[in-house]
């Protein structure tokens, strides 16, 4: 801590290195703090309370949400607004962004989030190729599985973060409105398994709620009302930028091939509503 008034005999071009010094110094005492935490004894982790906390039991508050639109709509429309409602318009944007990143008839795609298929209805009746949807929500995958019926294709509940599936396996690993619900730890841990599961040349399909979109600040103020509310349980919503894609792309040795805001047409006429980021593994 530096005392109120020295700053005046501390020549200018120091006090940045100051300041950096103490941020440097105040981030190795959270890394200290934490790594005390991680060795705390297993007795006493033991002990800790499970948490119905939204941020780590994501299963928990969407499958709450799900229940909760289902007791005052019909099945169909909570399976639709349960996750961001325009069932048919979204489903054939989501096909046509992976047309447009070269989908064959006969690759192989994992839908991380399926939801209750708003993707894969439209996707099957254009690959013939396998499919796996994945989601933490049993009663969306259900659902999806029902209206879908491609006996050949995998719909699968998971539990929390992970893509039960072998390594190099996929020509597209899509996340639609997904990452839109995890902490950025969470996105970039699912990045990391959408890189083991995807072939080389393959390609990871992200949208995104955008601060860089002028579009979306209304949708952040509303979650800025929303955390001020005392009741407040719904599932996470979560902003990113498109740097910090870029720098997970990065460090995942992932090429970012296309970076678009909502403004932009997937195809004709047709809008996703939010960001897109498309990343390739390298070949
Ligand atoms: C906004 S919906 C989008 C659904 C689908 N991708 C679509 O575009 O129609 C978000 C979905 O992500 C699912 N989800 C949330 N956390 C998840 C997680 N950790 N792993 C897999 N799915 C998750 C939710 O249950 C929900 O179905």
């Amino acid at each position: 801590m530096i005392p109120f008034g020295i700053h005046r005999r501390i020549p200018l071009i120091r006090r940045p290195f100051l300041q950096r010094d103490r941020a440097l110094a105040e981030n190795a005492a959270l890394r200290a703090r934490l790594d005390d935490m991680q060795s705390a004894p297993e007795a006493a982790r033991a002990t800790a309370k499970p948490h119905g906390d939204r941020t780590r039991d994501l299963k928990s508050a969407y499958t709450a949400q799900v229940e909760r639109t289902a007791s005052f709509v019909s099945t169909s429309e909570a399976m639709s607004t349960s996750i961001g409602g325009d069932f048919d318009y979204i489903g054939r944007v989501e096909v046509a962004v992976l047309l447009r990143h070269g989908l064959k008839p006969g690759d192989r795609v994992v839908d991380v989030g399926c939801g209750s298929g708003r993707l894969a209805l439209p996707l099957s009746s254009v690959l013939t190729g396998p499919y796996s949807g994945f989601d933490v929500v049993g009663d969306l995958v259900d659902y999806a599985r029902n209206l879908v019926q491609r006996p050949d294709w995998r719909f699968e509940a998971v539990d929390h973060i992970g893509i039960p599936e072998p390594d190099g396996c996929a020509d597209v690993v899509c996340f639609f409105s997904v990452l839109t619900h995890l902490l950025h730890e969470q996105s970039y841990w699912y990045l990391e398994e959408a890189r083991r599961v995807v072939k080389p040349g393959g390609t990871i399909v992200v949208s995104f709620l955008d601060f860089e979109d002028e579009e979306h600040w209304s949708t952040f103020a509303k979650l800025v009302a929303d955390a001020k509310r005392p009741d407040h349980a719904d599932p996470l919503s979560v902003f990113i930028g498109r740097g910090a894609l870029r720098v997970w792309a990065r460090h995942l040795d992932l090429e970012v091939v296309e970076m678009q805001g909502s403004d932009f047409a997937v195809a004709d006429g047709l809008y996703l509503g939010q960001s897109l980021c498309v990343m390739r593994r390298p070949l």
